[in-house]
C-alpha cells in the first residue's frame, strides 16, 4: 500500500484522492498518476522533471510523433493470448520498457532510486541508475540485490574518478554501461532558470560530491564537472574497461548511430534526452528509422522520448526499435506512490501493451512489423 505519511510526501493521500483508483488506491492511468504527481511536488522540482530546452518544441513533439501513427489492425487472426518478450543485448525480458536514467530521485521520494529500483524489480523491467542519483550503485545494488540494473555515465572531468566509479558498478553487478552523449552542455531550460532549480544541498549526490563539488550547483555549472571534450576515441577506451556491453545513448544522426558501432557498442539509444536538450531536434520516434537502417542489425537499437502508452512500444517495435526506454512516467510513478507506484506504472504500460498486441492482430511483440504502420509495407 501506499505510503501517504512520509516527509513532504504528506501531500498524497489528497492527490491520490483526486483521481480515480485501484484496489491498490493506486491511479489507473499514466495521466492520473501525472496529474498526482504535479499536485505533491514544489514548483521548482517540477520544473525540473518536466521541463524541457527553449521553446519546448521536440518535448511536445516526442509525444506527438508517437500520438500521430495509426495503427492498422489485422483480424481474425484467432488471437487467445500474447507474448510481450523480447530480446536485446542477447538477454530475453518479459517486456520491452526499460527504465530510463534520471537524476534526483530523492526529490520524488524518500527512498529515492532505491524505490524506483525495487518497483522495476517488482514490475520485471531493468533499472538505469544515472551518475547523477542520490544513491551510489554500490549503496544500490546492496539494497536492491535482485534488480537487473544498467548504469548510465556521464564522463567525469576526472578520468580517474570515472574509472573508479564504472569500476563500483562492474563489481556490484550492473550489466551494461550506458555512456549519455549528448550532454554537456545542458540545453536552455528556461523552466528550471525561472524558477531558480538548484541540484544538490542537503540531498548528497555521491559522485558529485566524490568531483569534490558540496555547493548546490544548476544545470549551467554541469559542464564544470562533466568532460566536454569527449570523442569517439574515448568511447573505445571506455568499451575496454569491461567485460559489460556498452550503449550509447543520445543518438540521432544516422552516421553517429554507424560511429556507435564501429567503435565498440553493443547498443544505442536513439534520444533526445527527454526534449532538455537542443530544441527543435527531431523526436526519437521520428529518427528512429534511418538509425535501424544504418546499424542493420549490427547493434542493439533502443529508443525514448515521449512514450506514454504501452501501443508506443508497438511502434517503436514497427520501425525496429528492440526495446523502450521511459523516463518522466517513472518519476510520475515514483513521486505520487514510491516504489508501489513505479511498479504500478510499468504494470500499467505492459497491461496496455498486451491489449494492443490483441487488438492489432498481432500474437508475439517480437514479430511485430512496418506493416502495422504502413498495410504497404
Ligand atoms: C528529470 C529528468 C532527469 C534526467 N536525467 C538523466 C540522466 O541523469 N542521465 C541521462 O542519461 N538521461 C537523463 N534524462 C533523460 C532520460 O534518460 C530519457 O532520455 C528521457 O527522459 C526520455 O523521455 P521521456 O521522459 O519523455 O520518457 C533525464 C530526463 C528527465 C526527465
Amino acid at each position: 500500500m501506499v505510503d501517504i505519511d512520509a516527509g513532504p510526501w504528506g501531500r498524497r493521500g489528497a492527490a491520490l484522492e483526486s483521481v480515480a483508483t485501484d484496489a491498490d488506491g493506486l491511479p489507473l492511468t499514466l495521466a492520473d498518476f501525472r496529474s498526482v504527481f504535479s499536485q505533491v511536488l514544489s514548483e521548482s522540482t517540477l520544473a525540473y522533471y518536466e521541463g524541457g530546452g527553449a521553446d519546448e518544441l521536440t518535448l511536445a513533439e516526442n509525444v506527438n510523433s508517437w500520438q500521430r501513427m495509426n495503427l492498422w489492425p489485422r483480424v481474425l487472426r484467432g488471437i487467445d493470448s500474447v507474448d510481450t518478450s523480447c530480446e536485446f543485448l542477447g538477454r530475453r525480458m518479459p517486456h520491452p520498457f526499460i527504465v530510463a536514467p534520471t537524476a534526483f530521485h530523492g526529490l520524488a521520494d524518500p527512498d529515492a532510486e532505491i524505490a524506483t529500483a525495487r518497483g522495476a524489480l517488482d514490475a520485471g523491467a531493468i533499472y538505469t541508475l544515472s551518475t547523477l542519483a542520490h544513491t551510489g550503485p554500490v549503496e544500490l545494488a546492496a539494497a536492491v540485490p535482485d534488480a537487473r540494473r544498467w548504469f548510465q555515465l556521464y564522463v567525469l572531468r576526472d578520468r580517474a574518478l570515472t574509472r573508479a566509479i564504472v569500476e563500483e558498478a562492474v563489481a556490484s553487478g550492473f550489466e551494461a554501461i550506458v555512456i549519455t552523449v549528448d550532454l554537456p552542455p545542458a540545453g536552455r531550460r528556461e523552466r528550471e532558470m525561472r524558477t531558480g532549480f538548484t541540484l544538490g544541498g542537503d540531498l548528497v549526490v555521491p559522485s558529485i560530491a566524490a568531483a569534490g563539488t558540496t555547493e548546490p550547483i544548476t544545470m549551467f555549472d554541469l559542464p564544470n564537472l562533466f568532460d566536454a571534450t569527449l570523442s569517439w576515441s574515448d568511447i573505445e577506451q571506455i568499451v575496454r574497461w569491461s567485460d559489460l556491453p556498452v550503449i550509447v545513448k543520445g543518438v540521432l544522426h544516422p552516421r553517429d548511430a554507424l560511429a556507435a558501432a564501429e567503435h565498440g557498442a553493443a547498443g544505442v539509444v536513439v534520444s533526445n534526452h527527454g526534449g532538455r536538450q537542443l530544441d527543435s531536434v527531431p523526436s526519437g520516434a521520428a529518427a528512429l528509422a534511418g538509425v535501424v537502417d544504418a546499424v542493420h542489425g549490427r547493434v542493439s537499437v533502443l529508443v525514448d522520448g515521449g512514450i506514454r502508452r504501452g501501443t508506443d512500444a508497438i511502434k517503436a517495435r514497427a520501425l525496429g526499435a528492440d526495446a523502450v526506454l521511459v523516463g518522466r512516467p517513472i518519476l510520475y510513478g515514483l513521486a505520487a506512490a514510491g516504489s508501489p507506484g513505479v511498479s504500478a506504472v510499468l504494470k500499467i504500460l505492459v497491461a496496455e501493451l498486451e491489449n494492443g498486441l490483441a487488438l492489432v492482430g498481432e500474437r508475439r511483440f517480437d514479430e511485430v512489423t512496418a506493416s502495422v504502420l504502413n498495410p504497404e509495407a
